[in-house]
């Protein structure tokens, strides 16, 4: 083991009081000793790939731009061994032939003191779990949005981050990457060129019904039971042929995010990444709705107390409209229906942002008066924008917390959360974002957990 892993793990041992001792803010404590150089061949960070599905497609190979891969793991053994052998050709292309570990069990992953950096890219009801573990267990993480399933987790997350000090970036690629348009219309904000902003509006899609979905047989290659986790123990389901982008229906891969019990829906998949940006701009990043209001919403099965009745089918909202209304005054509109993207609406004029699209009278003005120089690296703390992953390594060696830090996405997440509670219950929510509370409703404050099934409970 070379000499900065071997400083790495001694620091391990004490970093719980290293980080407890510092003044700065606890998101900054990362103690140097425990910083290391990746620019030398040899000396490049050990990457260690958890979940190696759809996404895994992307996040792999641009992890493989800066760590070498020497373990996938996979509770379905056709994507993990299909990511080893992507593994081995691209790494094999660049002169590094080393075997690549393949694994159901991601404790194995954790149990490698060479595994510098895990990716993990579960579906999200597994995020949690494996990113305290991995922490704990000395790894810098590399995170896929939405980062939690509930509350409680982000605030357990944010525990053992503080504990640990590692280095985590969440993976909302919005801050880092699409022609740096996001980037683009915050530094426009933060000019003031849109004047206060009062309004602020996040369309993101809604989902179709599925129908109803046939029990099938568990694929050979799947472990169900682990797949499952923390969520009850049910059926496996599967649909030839009619999901997203004609995807099969399915309670599993890719078209978890349809189900209450693994994800979401659109208002965590979608909006972990406009949310995000949105109140990043509104200058609530560190804070969250005060008022959480349902204003419409369609579930294509009904629920009862918030549960759905039935188990056959998708059973997240295919549309809905709520609104939330921030301690600065700026009201937020979170809404399934309409153009994919971001309207900010300020005393000066309006601005839109998606991922292809950034327009408006203030950006029209950027011809003839452009950003200040520096406006767009003060927002990305001083940094290069461009590639999210390159951002997660270059805060890996210099040990700092990267764009998409826990904090600020605990932040919107949890709006998105209190969103999918509120219109799960159908009644508004009063959220103190200072306690993390939702007040004056016991039974409404209870949903910032779930029960999780023993033997996969989130501890940290
Ligand atoms: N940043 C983005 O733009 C973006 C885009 C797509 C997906 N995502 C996120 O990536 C994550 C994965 O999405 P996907 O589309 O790849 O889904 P997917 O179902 O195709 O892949 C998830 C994989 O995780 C595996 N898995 C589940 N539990 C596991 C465990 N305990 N250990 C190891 N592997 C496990 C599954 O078997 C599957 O192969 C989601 O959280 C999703 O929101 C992000």
């Amino acid at each position: 083991m070379s000499n900065h892993k071997q400083n790495r793990r001694d620091f391990l041992k004490t970093s719980g009081a290293a980080v407890a001792g510092s003044s700065l803010p606890f998101w900054f404590q990362i103690d140097p000793a425990s910083a290391y150089k990746f620019n030398a061949a040899n000396d490049r960070p050990v990457v260690g790939c958890i979940g190696t599905g759809s996404r895994w497609n992307a996040v792999g190979p641009n992890a493989m731009k800066y760590g070498d891969v020497i373990a996938v793991c996979d509770v379905d053994a056709a994507h993990a061994n299909k990511a080893h052998d992507k593994v081995r050709d691209i790494q094999g292309k660049k002169g590094n032939n080393k075997e690549v570990a393949v694994f159901e069990d991601y404790r194995k992953v954790l149990d490698n003191p060479d595994i510098d950096i895990v990716t993990i890219v579960t579906t999200d009801h597994w995020h949690t779990k494996i990113a305290i573990e991995a922490m704990k267990a000395g790894k810098d993480v590399y995170c896929e949005k939405p980062l939690t399933l509930t509350i409680d987790e982000g605030k357990q997350i944010i525990k053992a981050l503080k504990e640990t000090g590692r280095v985590f970036q969440v993976g909302t690629q919005q801050r880092s990457e699409m022609g740096q348009r996001f980037l683009n219309a915050l530094g426009v904000i933060k000019e003031g060129r849109l004047g206060d902003i009062t309004e602020v509006e996040c369309v993101i899609g809604g989902v179709d019904p599925s129908g109803s979905i046939p029990v099938a047989d568990v694929p050979k290659t799947l472990n169900w039971e682990k797949w499952l986790g923390q969520a009850p123990l049910t059926d496996y389901r599967w649909k030839a042929g009619e999901g997203e982008k004609g995807r099969p229906k399915t309670r599993g891969h890719y078209e978890f995010r349809w189900w209450y019990e693994y994800s979401g829906g659109k208002m965590t998949d979608w909006g972990a990444h406009h949310v995000d940006i949105a109140q990043w701009g509104i200058g609530m990043d560190h804070s969250g709705p005060t008022q959480v209001v349902p204003i419409s919403v369609e579930h294509p099965i009904p629920l009862k107390n918030g549960m759905p009745t039935k188990d056959d089918a998708y059973n997240v909202a295919s549309k809905f409209e709520v609104q939330c209304n921030f301690p600065n005054d700026v009201k937020m509109t979170i809404k399934s229906d309409g153009r994919n993207g971001i309207l900010f609406t300020g005393t000066k004029g309006r601005m839109f942002v998606s991922r292809g699209d950034l327009t408006g009278k203030p950006v029209e003005d950027l011809k003839d008066n452009p950003l200040a120089s520096d406006t767009i690296k003060k927002l990305y703390k001083g940094r290069q924008p461009g590639d999210h992953m390159r951002n997660f390594f270059e805060c890996v060696e210099a040990r700092e917390q990267p764009i998409s830090d826990v904090m600020t996405h605990h932040r919107a997440i949890t709006t998105c959360h209190l969103a999918n509670i509120a219109i799960r219950l159908n009644r508004s929510l009063e959220w103190d974002p200072k306690t993390e509370q939702i007040i004056g409703d016991d039974e409404a404050n209870q949903w910032q957990s779930r029960e999780q099934r023993k033997g996969y409970e989130t501890n940290a």
